[in-house]
């Protein structure tokens, strides 16, 4: 019939890293016409400056359906995702459910998708923390296992995927999405407002922090170890510490002071690139945090046990700083001040992800 996509993706997409992610897709579908793209926002993360904000500055147009789950315990969120894409995908049938990363989103939509025999696609399949305890862990190995056709974004998670016995079929070594986005907002955060300027900072004479996880925010005693590393690394060098609301909450609940450490609600897409830039290196547990330092060739010190993104710790571009305590904390940290630069290396693709994604799902769903 003259004028119908071709290929019909559902796209599932609720917490901030997977705005970044969907967008450099979403634009190559604009300009596609035998591909429409529906965007389901399933409302995981919701205030503006965890959402809005997001869809404004990576210019995404608005999602095609919002469902508003909100937040709540993994199980409730988790429910009330799959219950509404479940019958958003019998209104709206599609060729393929596309899902990004490791979020309770992610999670749902591959198994709405599963249970109902659509086929699901996963971008950024294959990584592994090998800490089950996070929440995150179950969500990827869970996602990955149900998929039908899995991205990954470095050869070691393609390697992980054939260990667990995925077919070699399903699985595309693609690179990394978030290295095309980085690649095409790098030139437009030249234009924004100077975020050194707003936040009184000196490029190279800062840190930049940000602190997220559950692993590490559910136990006090970690969050403690963290917050206390930070502020012993202030009192040598301005520390900028974005902070989620997770975190907000947890340091209230706990009564734990932050200073001297500057703080600040979270931020949007382009001043945080612009800080990670011009930061001497960035103190984070984030996991997308520590490829967009590699992407701006900033050093940064991961303050968690592990990492999903080894090939920056082994270049010397990351390095790990388990919270053990407060003053190994603080000693990683401040050896990182005068951390060399890593080696030059290219784990991340070449910045065309996106389009050997697409190509791929046209290949093998357009009909
Ligand atoms: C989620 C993902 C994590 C990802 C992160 C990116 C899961 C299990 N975790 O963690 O993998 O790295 O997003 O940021 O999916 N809240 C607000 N406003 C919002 C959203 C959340 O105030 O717009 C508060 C709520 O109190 C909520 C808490 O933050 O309970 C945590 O939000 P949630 O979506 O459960 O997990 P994140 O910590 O954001």
């Amino acid at each position: 019939m003259e004028g119908r996509a071709i290929l019909r993706i559902t796209t599932v997409v609720g917490a901030r890293p997977q705005f970044i992610k969907a967008s450099a897709l979403r634009a190559l579908v604009d300009s596609d016409a035998d591909v429409a793209e529906r965007l389901i926002h399933t409302g995981q993360h919701y205030d503006d400056a965890m959402s809005g904000v997001f869809f404004r500055e990576l210019g995404i147009r608005p999602p095609e359906a919002s469902l508003e789950v909100g937040s709540g315990s993994h199980g409730a969120m988790t429910g009330r995702m799959l219950e509404r894409i479940e019958a958003d995908l019998a209104d709206h049938p599609a060729d393929v459910l596309l899902v990004y990363g490791d979020t309770n989103s992610t999670l749902a939509g591959a198994l709405a998708a599963a249970k109902l025999g659509v086929p699901v696609a996963h971008v950024e399949a294959g990584l592994r923390s090998f800490n089950r305890a996070m929440p995150e862990e179950i969500n990827r190995i869970v996602a990955d296992h149900v998929a039908d056709v899995l991205y990954a974004p470095t050869q070691t998670a393609y390697d992980q995927l054939l260990r667990e016995a995925v077919s070699p079929e399903k699985v595309e070594l693609v690179g990394d999405v978030m290295y095309d986005v980085a690649l095409v907002q790098a030139a437009r955060t030249h234009k924004v407002a100077d975020a050194l300027a707003t936040y009184g900072l000196r490029a190279n004479e800062f840190v930049f922090a940000t602190v997220h996880r559950a692993e590490t925010t559910d136990s006090e005693t970690i969050l403690r170890a963290v917050v206390e590393g930070l502020r012993g690394l202030a009192r040598s060098v301005p520390v900028l510490w974005s902070v989620h609301p997770r975190t907000e909450q947890a340091l209230k609940a706990h009564g734990v002071s932050t200073e001297p450490v500057r703080t600040t609600g979270p931020l949007s897409f382009h001043e945080t690139l612009q800080l990670v830039r011009a930061a001497r290196f960035v103190a984070t547990d984030s996991g997308g945090l520590q490829k967009e330092a590699f992407f701006h060739r900033t050093p940064c010190v991961t303050m968690r046990t592990e990492t999903e993104w080894g090939e920056l710790v082994e270049s010397g571009w990351n390095r790990l700083a388990p919270p053990d305590s407060a003053e190994t904390l603080a000693g990683a940290l401040l050896d990182a001040l005068d951390a060399p630069p890593g080696r030059d290396v290219a784990p991340y693709g070449d910045g065309r992800a996106a389009e050997k994604i697409l190509a791929s799902l046209k290949e093998r769903y357009a009909t």
